[in-house]
């Protein structure tokens, strides 16, 4: 297994793995499970969104894990250097190659990269139900520091809403 820089053609494998990976840890499918598509849009084109996203915010901080020439993994980050904070928003192993230790291998090379960059701390996120990401990041030294709820409303149309006024 080897992990290695990100290449813009390692795009649709990275986000076919991620999406892939996400069914029943993801946000975006838990709102669909509410409200259904939005405009037209599933949770799995908003999932691979967030990957083009991170390739146009920081596509050096992308690294994939590759056996055999296959891309079966990848972690993304980006870095708020005045801030001193890496962050690690999507992180992804394919099914058949989990528990073989190549997710703790994608955010072992993840710190490294932002300490070689002069950050101090690492960020990531993961849902309470998602009992392997929880086990995984604390056991990398990651503590929990919040839990935040999400909360998404449908839009009525048709009355419009009193706007505030200054006084
Ligand atoms: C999270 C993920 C990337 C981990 O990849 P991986 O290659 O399987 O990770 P590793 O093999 O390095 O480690 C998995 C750890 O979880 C543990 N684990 C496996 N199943 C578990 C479970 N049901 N509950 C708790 N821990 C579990 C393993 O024992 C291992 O811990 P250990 O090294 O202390 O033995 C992968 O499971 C995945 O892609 N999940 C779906 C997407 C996701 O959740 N991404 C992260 C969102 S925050």
């Amino acid at each position: 297994m080897l992990i290695r820089p990100y290449r813009t053609e390692d795009l649709p494998a990275l986000k076919a793995i991620t999406v892939a990976a996400f069914e029943g840890v993801s946000i975006d499918q838990g709102i669909e499970r509410l409200f259904g598509p939005i405009n037209g849009r599933d949770w799995r084109w908003r999932k691979g969104r967030h990957l083009d996203m991170d390739a146009a915010r920081d596509s050096d901080g992308i690294f994939v894990a590759e056996i055999d020439g296959r891309v079966v993994g990848g972690i993304t980050t980006w870095q708020d250097l005045d801030g001193g904070i890496g962050h690690i928003p999507n992180l992804a192993v394919e099914a058949d190659f989990r528990g073989q230790g190549i997710g703790r291998q994608l955010i072992e090379h993840a710190l490294d990269h932002f300490r070689r960059h002069g950050l101090s701390h690492a960020k990531i996120e993961t849902l309470s139900q998602n009992s392997v990401g929880q086990h995984l990041y604390s056991s990398l030294g990651f503590r929990e520091v919040a839990r935040q709820i999400h909360l998404v409303t449908e839009l009525q149309h048709g009355t419009e809403a009193t706007s505030c006024v200054s006084p």
